[in-house]
């Protein structure tokens, strides 16, 4: 009942014109896929480009961040409405590798996922535990952290769109796979979480991919889990034939 979302996050790579290439190539591939949603998100300077090779297309646009401002003297952000403006539906927010390279909180996770839902963007909440915090058997006490902090103050209403990734830092670009039963096990108790936070009815019709070393080698099995709706791929996303031979997993 919940549709299968494949997303994928560019990182930082490809420029406005690798972008169109990489779209032009895509479109064929995955022309036809209906039964699922596909997104992808570009680096800023790529959006717009790649928006408009898009069009054509069942692939929507994602971003990988926003800053919660409407406007003002913030050099170098990005405002939820000019993504808008771009033509984003969806928004990544707090990627591990934001909160590792970037100081990013789930106090800041709170603020930009309040501005995304504000803006009408779907916004994807990135959580998940590093390889220390499992070993420690801190796995769920930190997911749960996470999605407290995170989605403090909003109510269901509001987030009809939200989409949670479940992605175990060691697993991202490592090549390291969660097994599927350790994802299946994480994502069941995000969801029952979210559940005893805003209620049944949300936390049933949301959302939850699985991120880390995702390839089409493992999609299936992923997607056969009860738990998982969905993937943000990094790496493999890259190439038109890779990514689309997650997007059209059996
Ligand atoms: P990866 O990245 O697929 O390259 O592991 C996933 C992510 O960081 O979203």
């Amino acid at each position: 009942m919940r549709r299968p979302l494949i997303a994928g996050n560019w990182k930082m790579y490809k420029t406005p014109a690798e972008g169109l290439d990489f779209v032009r190539q895509l479109a064929p591939l995955v022309d036809g896929v209906n039964d699922r949603d596909i997104m992808i998100a570009p680096a800023f300077p790529a959006l717009e480009t790649v928006a408009g090779a898009l069009k054509s297309t069942s692939v929507a646009l994602g971003a990988q961040d926003l800053f919660w401002e409407a406007e003002g003297a913030y050099t170098g952000q990005v405002a939820p409405r000019m993504l808008v403006a771009c033509g984003c539906r969806y928004v990544i927010i707090g990627h591990s590798e934001r909160r590792q390279y970037f100081g990013e909180t789930d106090e800041t996770v709170r603020r930009k996922l309040r501005a995304a839902v504000q803006a009408g963007l779907a916004p994807v909440v990135c959580v998940g535990e590093t390889e220390k915090e499992r070993e420690a058997g801190q796995t769920f006490p930190i997911l749960d952290k996470q999605i407290q902090n995170g989605l403090e103050g909003l109510i269901a209403d509001e987030l009809a769109l939200l989409v949670i990734a479940y992605e175990p830092v060691w697993a991202i670009g490592t090549g390291k796979t969660a097994t599927v039963g350790q994802a299946q096990e994480a994502h069941r108790f995000i969801r029952s979480q979210v559940a005893r936070l805003l209620g049944s009815p949300l936390a049933s019709a949301m959302r939850i991919l699985y991120g880390g070393s995702v390839k089409p080698e493992n999609i299936s099995e992923l997607m056969a889990m009860a738990d998982i709706d969905g993937a943000l791929v990094g790496g493999a996303s890259l190439k038109p034939d890779s990514f689309s031979s997650i997007v059209k997993f059996k």
